[in-house]
C-alpha cells in the first residue's frame, strides 16, 4: 500500500494529514496561527509562520502514523490564495507576507481599473481587482514601500514559499497564478500586456507549473526538519479553493461545492472559460489540466458566527441548538454579513454588516439563526450571477466548517433550492493536496479516478418546500436592502 501526504496553509492554521491510496485517513495534525493587522484593515502573516507550522504538523504525522517515510509516494500542497510574499535575490523573505484578507491597496484598485480600463482587465485577466490580490499589493509597495518593492527578486504565494522550502524549487501553480490578477486564466500565462501597462518587471513573476505535476523533490535539509525521506517528489499543488474542490470530488461541470469556511464560496468547474463581464465572480484555471471554475466569494461566512460567538459566548455546537427552534426567515430579522468588505457581488471594501427588522419579539436566538441566513443569502448571489451566465449546476456538495452544523446545511438547501449532500473525508483541502500528489507520481491514473477512488458521499440534505418559499422572498428584501445602504457605508467609513 502506497501512502500520500497532504498539507493545507490555510489563514488560520496548517493541516497535515497522510492517507492511503484508498484515502484512509492513517494520521492528521493542525497547527494553528493569527493574522497581523499592524494597521486597521492590513492582513500580514509571516512565511516562516507557515513553514514552522508545515514542519511540526508533518513530523507530528509521521511520528503518529509510524510508518517508513519511504513509503510516502509524494506530498501535495493546498494554500490560501492571492497573498504576496517577497523574496530577495538570495530567496531570503525580505517582509511579512501581505495575505488575502488585507484591505490596504483599495486605491490601487481604483488605479488598475483606471490605467487599464475594465474592457482589457476582463480581456486579460477574466477578474474583478480586489484588495489583498497580488496585482493591488505590489502597486501598494511600489508606493509606499519602495525599498522593499525594489529589493524584490521573486514574488510567490504562501503555498508556493513552503513548497519552495520544501523542494528548493521556485514556482507557482496555474490555480494560485491566476488568482493573483496578473495572469493570462485563458492562455495560461502571465499577462504581459497587463504587466506592461501596469509597468511592473515580468522578471520577479516564478515560473508556473501544472497543479498536478512533479515540482521537486524533497531536500536533505527539509527531510532532517520534517522526517520526510530525501527525494520524496512534491506536487506544484494549488489554491485551497480548486484543491478542496478536488478533495470534494467536485472536478466536472454540473457540481456546485458550497464551502463556509472563514470566508465563504461558491465553486463550479467549467470545462471552457466563462467570463462575468460584470466582473463580479472570478473565473480562475482549475487545478486539472484544461479545465476552469466559476466562483463567487463572501469574506465573511463562519467569521460571522465566529464573532458573535467571541463577543456573547457559546459553543459552535450550543449556537446551532439554539438557533434550530427559530422558523425559516428568523421572523423577520435579516442580517447582511458583509462584516470586513465584501466581493461577490458587489466588491465593496467599504460595505459592513446590518441587522434589519430588530423587534421586541428577537431573542439571542433569532440573531444567531439570522447570521446563519445571511451568510447563505449572500452565497446566493453568486449562484445568481451563475445562472445570469448560464452555468446551472444540478447537484451541491457543502464543505468547510459550516457543513458540520446540520442548521447551516439545511438553510443551505432550502436557500439554493438544490439537494446537497457532503464527503466523507477530513479536512477536504489536505485531501485533495493528497490526491494531487498522486497524479505526477502514478498511483492515479488521473483527478477524476483519484476522486472516484477515494470519496463516498452522506446522504444528502433536501430542501423543505415551505423554506425554499420563505427564503425566496427573504432573499428579495436582502438584495434590496444592500442596494438601499450602500452609499451610507462610505458615508460611515469616513467616520471610522
Ligand atoms: C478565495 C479566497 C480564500 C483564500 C483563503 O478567493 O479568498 O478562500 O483562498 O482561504
Amino acid at each position: 500500500m502506497r501512502y500520500l501526504l497532504g498539507i493545507d496553509i490555510g489563514t488560520s492554521g496548517a493541516k497535515t494529514l497522510l492517507v492511503n491510496e484508498l484515502g484512509e485517513l492513517i494520521a492528521l495534525a493542525g497547527k494553528e496561527y493569527g493574522i497581523d493587522t499592524p494597521r486597521p484593515g492590513w492582513a500580514e502573516q509571516h512565511p516562516e509562520t507557515w513553514w514552522n507550522a508545515a514542519k511540526m504538523t508533518i513530523s507530528r504525522v509521521i511520528r503518529k502514523a509510524s510508518i517508513d517515510p519511504k513509503r510516502i509516494a509524494g506530498v501535495g500542497l493546498s494554500g490560501q490564495m492571492h497573498g504576496t510574499v517577497l523574496l530577495d535575490r538570495s530567496l531570503g523573505v525580505i517582509r511579512p507576507a501581505i495575505i488575502w484578507a488585507d484591505q490596504r491597496a483599495k486605491r490601487q484598485c481604483e488605479q488598475i481599473y483606471t490605467r487599464v480600463g475594465r474592457e482589457r482587465l476582463t480581456r486579460l485577466t477574466a477578474n474583478p481587482v480586489a484588495a489583498g490580490f497580488m496585482a493591488a499589493t505590489l502597486l501598494w509597495l511600489r508606493e509606499n514601500e519602495p525599498k522593499t518593492f525594489g529589493a524584490t527578486d521573486k514574488v510567490l504565494l504562501p503555498a508556493d514559499y513552503v513548497r519552495f522550502r520544501l523542494c528548493g524549487r521556485v514556482c507557482t501553480d496555474q490555480s494560485n497564478a491566476s488568482s493573483t490578477l496578473l495572469f493570462d486564466v485563458q492562455r495560461r500565462q502571465w499577462a504581459s500586456e497587463l504587466l506592461e501597462v501596469l509597468e511592473l518587471p515580468s522578471k520577479i513573476l516564478p515560473p508556473v507549473a501544472e497543479s498536478v505535476s512533479v515540482a521537486g523533490h524533497v531536500t536533505r535539509q527539509a527531510a532532517s526538519e520534517t522526517g520526510l525521506a530525501e527525494g520524496t517528489p512534491v506536487a506544484a499543488g494549488g489554491g485551497d479553493q480548486p484543491i478542496a474542490a478536488v478533495g470534494n470530488g467536485v472536478v466536472a461541470p454540473g457540481v456546485l461545492l458550497s464551502t463556509i469556511g472563514t470566508g465563504g464560496q461558491l465553486l463550479t468547474p467549467l470545462n471552457q472559460m466563462i467570463v462575468d463581464p460584470g466582473l463580479r465572480t472570478h473565473t480562475f484555471c482549475h487545478v486539472l489540466p484544461g479545465r476552469w471554475f466559476l466562483m463567487g466569494a463572501i469574506l465573511s461566512a463562519g467569521l460571522c458566527l465566529r464573532w458573535f460567538r467571541d463577543n456573547f459566548g457559546g459553543s459552535y455546537q450550543e449556537l446551532d441548538r439554539e438557533a434550530a427552534p427559530i422558523p425559516a426567515g428568523s421572523e423577520g430579522l435579516l442580517f447582511l454579513p458583509h462584516l470586513i468588505g465584501e466581493r461577490t457581488p458587489h466588491m465593496n471594501p467599504d460595505a459592513r454588516g446590518v441587522f434589519f427588522g430588530l423587534g421586541l419579539r428577537h431573542s439571542r436566538a433569532h440573531l444567531i439563526r439570522a447570521i446563519m441566513e445571511g451568510v447563505v443569502l449572500a452565497m446566493r448571489d453568486s449562484l445568481e450571477v451563475m445562472k445570469d451566465l448560464g452555468v446551472k449546476p444540478g447537484q451541491g456538495i457543502v464543505s468547510g466548517g459550516g457543513a458540520r452544523s446540520p442548521l447551516w446545511r439545511q438553510i443551505q438547501a432550502d436557500v439554493y433550492n438544490m439537494e446537497l449532500t457532503t464527503a466523507k473525508v477530513p479536512e477536504q483541502a489536505a485531501f485533495g493536496a493528497a490526491l494531487i500528489a498522486g497524479i505526477g507520481t502514478g498511483v492515479y491514473e488521473s483527478v477524476e479516478a483519484a476522486c472516484h477512488k477515494t470519496i463516498t458521499y452522506a446522504p444528502p440534505t433536501c430542501p423543505i418546500e415551505e423554506n425554499v418559499r420563505r427564503y425566496q422572498d427573504c432573499y428579495q428584501v436582502f438584495k434590496g436592502l444592500y442596494r438601499r445602504v450602500k452609499d451610507d457605508f462610505l458615508t460611515i467609513s469616513r467616520l471610522d
